[in-house]
């Protein structure tokens, strides 16, 4: 533990106070009113810079490293595995106020920005030009692009465009050194030796510190059509998805699915109305783009209706109006409702080739159900891309021997199949030990030398991804 164990919060911000002129410092006092967001450990530390400049997040980096202080990056706090939680002793590093848009080159498809912009803000500045970013998520309103960078945050749109380390041209970030890594490249093509910015992206803050980005950005498609469908199983899903896919008229924007706990419990508790639906079937949503949103309501209607029978479909609703819409996305996307009926409720976030989902789920569903008598699990996620969330239908945390029951019947057979136990969440502090037993050993040996190259006193993150 290489955090100064004599400097309280107080004396930290007090050192800290004038170090920069664009580094403002929040204390004990001024964290202690503000939201620490999905992680109640994230404010720990107790003292918060937020550098106006990057030349700020040097100054302060070099200063934590003269004096031997751990640093925790921050950016939306949206963060579901503990990577931005802190102890007393570290200095919280926030992006909150690194929140400019620098430039947008409406024609080239590119934006440049700060990293504490969030995905929301980025999204509305797009929409004057007629485009968007070519990635979303449900935390849009608070995920940062600096955090989606750290995480390499991946949501809805990655079956077709990838994930965000696809949809980063150039970075800059203060290394643990205090120096300015500066790769602003705003072009696809760059054959001049390895891409060291991956480091950073999906580096979980254990690199550096991320500052500035060039992100990809595309034409904006306004004209949408959502759909509910009733689906036996993931292949069903997955043959309404390829089909749509290949539609000559619509462009496929989501395809995301509920398996039957989940929709079915927070269709309850929502009172949405599932008497379309038949037997126990899970739900398909989907929604598409068009010419106008009449036409590719038209086409996505006369579409299912061709596929019906051979996608083996129980049961369909079509959204009239764009409100019927948004509830239908929030059945998907409000999805911690589970944690109400069972606080802290063990999740995971894992992915696999999109055509080993089915046996994955019945297999974990039918271990699980071994564990206990009707022990079991949400089971919900962007299905196109292989990706699932899961959570465990029972408050957290578990008992040592059942939490390992647990994470053995969810792990299974996942590297085997080709997956990650960690889709687009990250490793944090949650998943350190899965990140231990399923990266392979060679990579997780190189990470860790390449770690102590850049950061040996360890300053950046400590105690998190075991790099
Ligand atoms: C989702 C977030 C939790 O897909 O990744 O709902
Ligand atoms: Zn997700």
């Amino acid at each position: 533990m290489s955090s100064h164990p004599t400097l309280s919060p107080l004396d930290l911000a007090s050192a800290l106070h004038d170090l920069h002129p664009d580094l403002r410092i929040l204390g004990p006092d001024a964290l202690a009113g503000r939201h620490p967001g999905e992680d109640p450990a994230n404010f720990n530390a107790g003292v918060m810079a937020q550098p106006v400049s990057t030349e700020a997040a040097a100054a302060l980096i070099s200063w934590c490293r003269a004096n031997h202080v751990a640093i925790v990056p921050q950016g939306g706090l949206s963060g579901l595995v503990g990577g931005g939680a802190s102890r007393a002793g570290e200095v919280l590093l926030s992006t909150a106020r690194l929140n400019r848009i620098l430039a947008i080159h409406a024609d080239e498809e590119t934006v440049e920005v700060e990293a504490g912009v969030t995905l929301e803000a980025l999204q509305a500045a797009l929409a004057t030009y007629g485009l968007t970013t070519g990635i979303d998520l449900g935390s849009r309103g608070s995920a940062t692009i600096g955090g989606m960078v750290s995480t390499n945050a991946g949501g809805i749109l990655a079956f077709r465009n990838g994930v965000m380390r696809h949809q980063i041209l150039g970075l800059e970030a203060v290394l643990p050194s205090g120096e300015i890594f500066g790769d602003m490249t705003r072009v696809v093509k760059v054959s001049a030796g390895p891409d060291l910015k991956q480091l950073l992206i999906g580096g979980e803050g254990a690199f550096g510190l991320v500052t500035r980005v060039v992100m990809k950005v595309e034409p904006v498609r306004p004209h949408r059509a959502v759909a509910l469908l009733g689906v036996e199983n993931a292949a069903s899903a997955l043959t309404v998805a390829a089909r749509l896919r290949r539609h000559p008229r619509l462009l496929l924007e989501a395809a995301e699915m509920m398996w039957p706990r989940y929709v079915r419990d927070h269709a309850t508790l929502k009172g949405f109305d599932l008497s379309w639906l038949d037997g126990d079937a899970a739900v398909l949503l989907v929604e598409v783009s068009g010419e106008s949103a009449e036409f590719a309501r038209a086409l996505l209607e006369e579409d299912l209706a061709a596929l019906w029978d051979d996608a083996g479909l129980k049961g369909g609703i079509v959204a009239q109006s764009s409100d019927q819409a948004r509830r239908f996305w929030d059945l998907r996307e409000e999805s911690g409702f589970y944690f109400a009926a069972f606080p802290n409720a063990p999740s995971f976030d894992v992915s696999m080739p999109p055509s080993a989902l089915d046996d994955y789920v019945a297999g974990l569903l039918a271990t699980l159900a071994t564990i206990g008598t009707g022990f079991d699990a949400y089971v919900y996620g962007h299905i196109a891309d292989g990706n699932l969330h899961v959570a465990i239908a029972a408050p957290g945390p578990l008992p040592p021997d059942l939490k390992e029951l647990v994470e053995t019947a969810v792990y299974a057979g996942i590297t085997a199949a080709g997956g990650s136990f960690s889709a687009e969440h990250g490793v944090g502090l949650d998943k350190r030990a899965a990140y231990l037993a399923h990266v392979d050993p060679v990579k997780q040996t190189l990470s860790r030398e390449i770690k102590a190259l850049l950061d040996p006193d360890t300053l950046f993150n400590p105690g998190k991804v075991p790099f």
